[in-house]
């Protein structure tokens, strides 16, 4: 029996965590199969990429198509345009996706027009706001790929109305807690992270709040998000903030003047940090703000209140089963349920099933059985 090849694929930050423990896994196998890494570059600097390789153990890239950024579509173009010859040299058995980001959905379309199977890893999830880029990610990967993996029962629902049939859709858990659980050792204490920041050296007992904000619909229109910003100047005079802020948002806020506002508040600005830095602010953190879709999921699993900052979420077992509580971008609202979290210590939560550091596992055993 010849060995088979998996092409997987990476692009942005959220990526890393999710291909990490999948390559490891697939590599206890490596007489059988072999995977081939493709950066498609679209994060580039180093604080978004270099630093997560490292930390999670992920090996080089077998290529980088360094696109980097642009238009939504001409960042998809240049990656499909750059991926075809990669496929057409080495050949796959299946290509494999994670997540809902621009790559994502660039690589799978690539990959089905060229009749090679895509294994889509956390499929399903769907938030109904066709506002959000990734939702269209979200729902072409699901229509064109051969395997499905959900990370909770909600998205085969979802899959099924949108006509997939069963027998593609596979619950494996969730790959990103399986990165967290085998991390959390290795988390960086927040004060080792904070050392070279005066403000920092101030911290209260009752601890911090942590903020990452970096959605279009949050950071990309001014008046959206001078008023997120005010919540949060308002809330720091309880809560001191911590912000690693996201490239796209510090030039908004560049843009927008905004610095000034952010300075008149008790927020300790940071650029963006690490895997093992942002695991070691998250787990102490009081609470956590922010509209990533990665660390409602976390929060979750750390048992850590999220108070989100969208109006809707891919995501609802971190509502329901969670730590996790919808506030979009009302100040009322916003301030009400920090209120809430600081008189009550928010929603206790329970730890969703399969999200139990095993995802990886069940995702390979069923790549084997199909692919291999
Ligand atoms: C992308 C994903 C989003 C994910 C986020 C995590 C899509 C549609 N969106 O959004 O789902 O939550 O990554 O970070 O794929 N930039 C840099 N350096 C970099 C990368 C980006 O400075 O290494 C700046 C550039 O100005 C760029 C902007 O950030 O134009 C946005 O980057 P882009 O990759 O288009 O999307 P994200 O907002 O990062």
């Amino acid at each position: 029996m010849s060995k088979k090849t998996i092409v997987c694929v990476v692009g942005a930050r959220p990526n890393f965590m999710k291909i990490a423990p999948i390559i490891k896994e697939l590599s206890k196998f490596q007489d059988q199969v072999s995977s081939y890494l493709v950066h498609t570059g679209q994060h580039y600097d180093q604080a978004m990429k270099a630093a997560f390789f490292q930390q999670l153990g992920i090996p080089e890239p077998d290529i980088d198509l360094e696109v980097g950024s642009g238009s939504h579509c001409e960042q998809t173009a240049n990656i499909m345009l750059r991926f075809e010859p990669v496929l057409d040299k080495v050949k796959p058995c299946a290509v494999l996706v994670v997540g809902d980001v621009n790559s994502t959905i660039a690589c799978s379309l690539v990959a089905v027009k060229k009749r090679i199977p895509v294994i889509h890893v956390e499929a399903g999830l769907r938030s109904r706001d066709r506002e959000m880029p990734e939702e269209i990610n979200r729902v072409l990967t699901d229509q064109i790929s051969d395997s499905l993996f959900i990370t909770e029962r909600s998205a085969q629902e979802n899959l099924m109305d949108e006509g997939i049939d069963i027998s593609r859709i596979h619950f494996a858990g969730n790959v990103m807690i399986d990165t967290l659980l085998d991390n959390l050792k290795l988390a960086i204490p927040f004060a080792e992270t904070l050392k070279d920041y005066e403000k920092a050296h101030n911290i209260p007992k009752e601890g911090y709040g942590l903020l990452t904000m970096h959605r279009p619909s949050n950071v990309d229109d001014p008046q959206v998000l001078q008023s997120l910003l005010e919540s949060i100047v308002a809330i720091s005079e309880k809560l001191p903030i911590i912000f690693p802020i996201h490239p796209r948002t510090r030039s908004r806020i560049e843009q927008e003047d905004l610095l000034d506002l952010i300075s008149s508040g008790d927020i300790i600005c940071l650029p963006p940090v690490g895997y093992l830095q942002m695991l070691g602010l998250m787990k102490s953190a009081k609470m956590v703000l922010t509209d990533s879709g990665g660390l409602q999921e976390e929060t979750t699993s750390l048992g850590i209140p999220c108070v989100t900052l969208r109006e809707n979420t891919e995501r609802p077992i971190t509502i329901e089963e969670g730590t996790n509580t919808i506030v979009g971008t009302d100040r009322e609202k916003i301030k009400a349920c920090v209120d809430d979290i600081l008189a009550t210590g928010g929603k206790s939560g329970r730890i969703p099933e399969y999200w139990d550091g095993k995802a990886a596992g069940r995702i390979v055993a069923e790549i084997k059985k199909i692919y291999l």
